[in-house]
Parts: C-alpha cells; structure tokens; sequence
C-alpha cells in the first residue's frame, strides 16, 4: 500500500519536476517546495517525500517532512528514514540516515552568507554544506550552522556554530557537549542499535 502511495506522487509530482528542470531552477523550485509545504497529514509527508526524491541532490522515499517545512536549496541529502518535523527551513546539507529534526529548527547554509567589504558594502553569497550524521536529534527551535557529528543530540534552542562530534548531548548558545549521548540513556536507543530489526517499527507517530 505505501509503494502504491509512493509511486501514484512520483505521478503527480513528476510535471512540478519538470518545471523546475528537476530542482536546477531555483525560483520555481522554490515555488513548488512551498506549495508542497503547505499540504497537511499523510498526504503532505508522501508528496513532499516524492518532489524531493526528484528534484534534491538525494533524498530517500522513506523519509518524513512534515507540514510547513521545505529546502531551499537542491544542494541537500536525505537519508533514509529521517524525520523532519514542522516549520523548517533548510538550505545547503546532508542529513544522514535515522536523524530525527524537530519542529522549527533552521539549517542555513553555514553562517557566513553575507561578508562585507572595508566598507560595509556585502561581498555577493556565500554558502557552505552543513553535515548532520546518522541517528542524531536536533532539538525544536535549535539553529544549526556547523556540522554534528552521528549519533550526537543536540538540545532545544540550541544554536550550533562550531562542529559538534560524535555520540554527544550538545546543548545552549553556543552549542557544547555537556555529556555523551550514550550515557544518559537520552536517545540511547536511536544512539546504540543498529537495526537488524527497523527501528520504525514501532508505530510511527508524525513528527511534532
Ligand atoms: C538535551 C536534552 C535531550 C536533555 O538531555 P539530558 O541527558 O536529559 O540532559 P540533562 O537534562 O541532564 O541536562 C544536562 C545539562 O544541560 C542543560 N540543558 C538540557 N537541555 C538544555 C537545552 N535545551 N538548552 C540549554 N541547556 C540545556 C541542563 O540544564 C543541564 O545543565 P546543568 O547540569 O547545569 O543543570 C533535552 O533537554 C532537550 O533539549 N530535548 C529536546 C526536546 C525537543 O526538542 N523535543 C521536540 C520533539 S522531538
């Protein structure tokens, strides 16, 4: 029944791709993810899922976004089961397998867009890839302008400005690790299991 999902929005989507010479056409690519945003339940997430399978750099059909999100940049990788949840807005990443993204968090492209010159005036754009490994979990609202390592959490409001490694809780403004991911027992499950059974198995519940 999913795949039959699945395929019937790779029909529907497929013009919308066309349009947008499969992402290549920023504007109206941009047009279409924020169309596509907006669409809400079940509905949303498979369509949403569809557009970015053809039109980002990769993105796995088996991935969640969830209502009110989008990318604006094609530059980006979706890992297989990642769940991204409402209000986002993510530009230039990589976002590997199993990451869980709360609701309202941001992933500029880096953190220095806009340089100036000696005097003020700005120096054109400037955007970088921001890497998010496998089986991390950004916190709601965090911003995140530097790569996190796998495995690692990062806290609620959270605003990553320089890279965060591996199996840690990162937390505050600016983020640091407070303490491993592994020993608090937060997250451990996501942190310390590689499937040989899907974690999603689990009944799934759309992210918040
Ligand atoms: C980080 C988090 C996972 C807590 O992990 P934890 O292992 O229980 O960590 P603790 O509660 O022991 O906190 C460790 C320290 O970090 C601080 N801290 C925890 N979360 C914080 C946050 N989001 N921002 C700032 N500081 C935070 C704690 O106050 C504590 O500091 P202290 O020892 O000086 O008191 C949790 O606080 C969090 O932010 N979760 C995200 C929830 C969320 O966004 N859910 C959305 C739906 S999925």
């Amino acid at each position: 029944m999913k795949r039959v999902a699945q395929a019937l929005s790779l029909v529907i989507v497929f013009p919308s791709a066309v349009l947008c010479v499969f992402g290549r056409a920023g504007n109206i690519f941009m047009f279409f993810a924020q169309a596509y945003s907006l669409i809400p339940g079940l509905v949303g997430v498979i369509i949403r899922a569809a557009f970015y399978k053809l039109t980002l750099r990769s993105c796995s059909l088996d991935c969640a976004i969830a209502l009110g999100t989008y990318f604006s940049s094609r530059e980006v990788d979706v890992g297989k089961d990642v769940w991204i949840g409402s209000f986002c807005v993510i530009g230039r990443a990589r976002i590997g397998e199993r990451t869980q993204i709360s609701g309202h968090v941001e992933i500029p492209s880096g953190r220095h867009q806009h340089r100036r010159d000696g005097e003020g005036y700005f120096l054109g754009f400037e955007s970088n890839e921001v890497v998010i490994g496998r089986y991390c979990w950004i916190g709601a609202g965090a911003v995140v302008m530097a790569n996190v390592g796998d495995h690692t959490t990062i806290g609620a409001g959270a605003v990553v400005v320089h890279d965060i490694p591996d199996r840690v809780i990162a937390v505050g403004v600016p983020a640091k690790p407070v303490k491993s991911s592994l020993a608090s027992g937060v997250g451990r499950e996501l942190a310390t299991l590689e499937p040989k059974k899907p974690l999603l198995r689990r009944r799934r519940v759309a992210p918040s």
